[in-house]
């Protein structure tokens, strides 16, 4: 079974994911830790992110691994385990240079399809999952919340790792992103194939027995297709 789930930072879909994927018994793929890893990759080497060529070199030199369990997904760039150091400030503000890297992109999106395929049974988060990686999944779940909610988990997130919070800051950042990440997922939407799930005001367990749910109903029509 192949389980997408995309949307925007702060919709909640890495809890989520990693949760369903646990009740399912069956592989998580984070591709956000890809595409951060070879961030960090270019950070501990010095990489000029202005430089299309080098990002492109360093990306294809990297020897990145991911191990995908039900609760989890490990990074290791060159043999080193990088799952807890890919999430820090000075990683989030280049990752975006990685991301918007067509080329790279083609590379990660042809690993992700090769993980999935060695995977067989997975749910697999990110941005363009259900449109460009994995468009035959059996369930594609986009999910939403208001800009005022994401922006509130996101400062509580910040607050806990001891940051300062500037909301104005942390809603115009998300606005940002949202006009480069939501091109990604809207054709799902214009195609009315994806169980979307606003999760503003439901709580992480209500939105995983929402996805349980919708996942269910696909395989009981699956078994009896009449
Ligand atoms: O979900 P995240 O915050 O770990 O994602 C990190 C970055 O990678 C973010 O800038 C969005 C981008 N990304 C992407 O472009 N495509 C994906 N499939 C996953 C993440």
């Amino acid at each position: 079974m192949i389980i997408t789930i995309d949307g925007p930072a702060g919709s909640g879909k890495s809890t989520a994911a990693r949760k369903l994927a646990a009740r399912l018994e069956i592989a998580y793929l984070d591709t956000g830790a890809m595409y951060r890893a070879v961030a960090y990759a270019g950070l501990q080497r010095g990489v000029d992110f202005q430089d299309d060529e080098a990002l492109l070199r360093l990306a294809k030199s990297i020897k990145l691994e991911l191990d995908c369990g039900p609760t989890h997904t490990r990074v290791r760039v060159d043999g080193r385990d990088v799952s807890e150091a890919i999430r820090t400030m000075a990683v989030n503000e280049v990752t975006p240079y990685i991301a918007r890297h067509t080329a790279i992109r083609e590379l990660l999106v042809k690993r992700q399809r090769d993980i999935g395929r060695a995977l067989g049974s997975f749910v697999s988060e990110g941005r363009d999952q259900g449109t460009v990686v994995f468009p035959g999944a059996d369930v594609r779940f986009v999910l939403e919340a208001s800009l005022d909610k994401r922006a509130w988990r996101r400062a509580q997130e910040m607050l806990a790792d001891g940051e300062d919070v500037d909301i104005t800051e942390v809603v115009d950042n998300l606005r940002a992103r949202d006009e480069v990440d939501a091109k990604q997922w809207e054709p799902l939407l214009a195609l009315g194939e994806a169980v979307i799930i606003d999760t503003t005001d439901l709580a992480i367990a209500e939105v995983v027995d929402r996805m349980v749910e919708a996942v269910r109903a696909v395989r009981s029509k699956k078994a009896d297709p009449g």
